[in-house]
């Protein structure tokens, strides 16, 4: 079952008019929640940065917090699975031609819940491998938008090249990964892409960084380089469907000899412990 603009209707019936924009242009802007045990994780921080994505692009908010929540609410009691990946989009709307200005429409909500199942420690610590791109997305990256071409291309890439993300880089600074934060750790500092207009702003990277400074990490929002990130201690990417996960090779650079970093274990189980709080 799924939502879309007032009703629960089985996925296979769910259709939106040709016109919409989010079809036409990727006109909308989206959300992806994690449900540990039945309960919606860091929902009202999702709804905050879901409303300066709209506020960005002009989308008015169809329903307030409390409106949202009993949706979601709803739609998660159709299912029986305790652990759950909640995506949420809206787009502008249907207009009657293609143009790329915009009048006033109703935006089109579309909400689906489907199964999350986190890695578990030990899959983990066998340590992942990421390969750099330059970043040549636009300027724009703190809206949570639709338009994702630029992020599908670097994660087809990643796919053809089998490793699990690519770390994205503009003018020599690491800003993040195509579908995550990045973090790098050296002699206890913890450094990290600040937030602004090159970077999504995730929920799980202000986690990471809450579960950092409980474990006493140094912590740095400011700009690291690629050659930094491959002379790092460790390297860690995080969001909402992978949590913290730890980058033991970037490119044909292996981090930390390979070896998964005594930090990423403490940060993990701390994380582990706010997500069960
Ligand atoms: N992506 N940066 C980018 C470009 C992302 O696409 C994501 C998440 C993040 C991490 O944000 P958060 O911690 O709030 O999930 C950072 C989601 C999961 C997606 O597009 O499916």
């Amino acid at each position: 079952m799924v939502y879309l603009n007032g009703e629960f209707i089985p996925k296979d019936q769910a259709s939106v008019s040709i016109m919409d924009r989010g079809f036409l242009f990727g006109d909308g802007v989206y959300e992806v929640i994690p449900v540990y045990s039945g309960k919606i994780f860091r929902l009202d921080e999702h709804l905050k940065r879901l409303q300066n994505s709209l506020n960005s692009v002009q989308i008015n908010n169809p329903y307030s917090a409390p409106e949202w929540s009993d949706i979601l609410h709803q739609l998660l009691g159709l299912s029986t699975e305790s652990n759950q990946s909640l995506y949420l989009q809206i787009s502008r709307g249907a207009d009657i031609s293609r143009k790329h200005s915009f009048e006033s429409l109703t935006p089109t909500v579309f909400i689906e819940s489907n199964p999350l199942m986190p890695k578990t420690k030990s899959e983990l610590e066998m340590g992942f491998r990421a390969m750099s791109q330059p970043d040549f997305r636009w300027q724009r990256c703190d809206i949570k938008s639709t338009s994702l071409l630029a992020n599908i291309m670097y994660s087809q890439q990643a796919k053809q090249n089998s490793v699990e993300e690519v770390i994205l880089h503009r003018d020599s600074n690491v800003t993040e990964g195509a579908t995550s934060n990045v973090f790098i750790i050296k002699s206890d500092t913890l450094l990290t892409h600040p937030t602004g207009k090159h970077i999504l702003s995730g929920i799980t990277r202000d986690l990471v960084l809450e579960s950092a400074k409980h474990c006493h990490l140094n912590i740095e929002e400011s700009t690291f380089t690629l050659d930094h990130l491959l002379m790092a201690d460790e390297v860690w990417i995080s969001s909402s469907t992978r949590e913290v996960m730890p980058i033991t090779q970037v490119d044909d650079r292996l981090i930390n000899n390979g070896v998964i970093g005594q930090h990423w274990s403490h940060v993990y189980d701390y994380y582990q412990g706010l997500k069960n709080a």
